[in-house]
């Protein structure tokens, strides 16, 4: 079966999907994102994501492209049309396709809006879960406002880089006050030796992770005690457990940081904990967020 993608009102053969050369996301990257993930061909804490891709947008003076309503219906038609059950699904609104001028175009542009839906590998993620991941330290060089879920992704495109070429899936970002702010494309965690849970508070620093909001609901109804407070790489190097959050991992176990082992170097008894608990709390099609 031939992918399907969402792009600006039509439904695409993915070799077909095109957007124009001067759109504001590939010139400018004028455009913010979000990437949910699927699990039996539903999507995972879909009002969180709507909220904060309605957030980004606002913080880049961008509104929604088209209903709440609308937007619902294209997430779901995409999923449908490519039978994803497993996997991710990606969105993304620019401000649209005008000639290069750093000025914002009129109102006569539309945005452009694409969604791809993506057949994941839980047996792999599962499986990495078991065994958790390595991580490596790099310095943060993004712009003052990680906060809004904007495609400038190149200094965590770098940082990527950085990590694989060091042996780590993922690398973890301190500013210059020696704090871990988050992940590339993840938000951190630590928990210390009195197992509690630390992660950096929600400002313009970090990311509001969709998946951070959901664990944090699982930590208040396991009676665990959460954080919210900066923490050094020092701190995370004596850690007792460490792992990441993200739509496309849940909760993935960090068993290494830079040349120091975490724990017992297995992942921890807390992290796999959120990570078996974490979709009883998420919202999907058969459990609506009641909040
Ligand atoms: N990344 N921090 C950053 C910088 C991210 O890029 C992401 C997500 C997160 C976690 O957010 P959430 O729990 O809502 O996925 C934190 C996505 C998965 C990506 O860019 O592919």
């Amino acid at each position: 079966m031939s992918r399907i993608v969402y792009v600006n009102g039509r439904y695409l053969p993915y070799a077909a999907a095109a957007v124009h050369v001067e759109d504001r996301g590939f010139q400018f990257a004028d455009a913010v994102y979000e990437v949910c993930e699927v699990k039996d061909g539903a999507l995972i804490d879909e009002s969180r994501h709507l909220a904060r891709l309605e957030r980004s947008l606002g913080a880049v003076g961008m509104g929604l492209p088209m209903t709440l309503a609308a937007l619902r219906h294209v997430l779901g038609e995409t999923l449908r049309r490519n039978r994803v059950r497993f996997g991710t699904l990606y969105l993304q609104v620019s401000r649209g396709a005008a000639p290069r001028d750093f000025t914002f175009p009129g109102p006569d542009v539309s945005q452009t809006v694409v969604v791809i839906a993506r057949h994941g590998t839980p047996g792999r993620i599962a499986a990495q879960a078991s065994i958790g991941i390595a991580v490596k330290s790099v310095p943060d060089i993004r712009w003052g406002r990680s906060d809004i879920k904007s495609v400038m992704l190149l200094p965590a495109c770098l940082a990527k880089a950085e990590a694989r070429a060091a042996g780590a899936r993922e690398a973890w970002l301190v500013d210059e006050q020696g704090f871990v702010t988050e992940g590339a494309s993840s938000n951190a965690w630590i928990v210390d030796g009195a197992g509690r849970i630390i992660t950096h508070p929600v400002d313009h620093a970090i990311l509001a992770g969709v998946t951070r909001a959901t664990v944090i609901d699982v930590i208040a109804r396991s009676g665990l005690t959460l954080i919210e407070r900066c923490f050094t790489l020092r701190e995370a190097f004596l850690a007792q457990e460490a792992f990441i959050t993200s739509a496309s991992n849940t909760v993935m176990p960090v068993v290494r940081i830079d040349d120091h082992t975490i724990g017992s170097g297995a992942p921890g008894r807390l992290s796999m904990e959120l990570r078996r608990r974490f979709h009883e709390f998420a919202e999907n099609g058969a459990n609506p967020r009641r909040s």
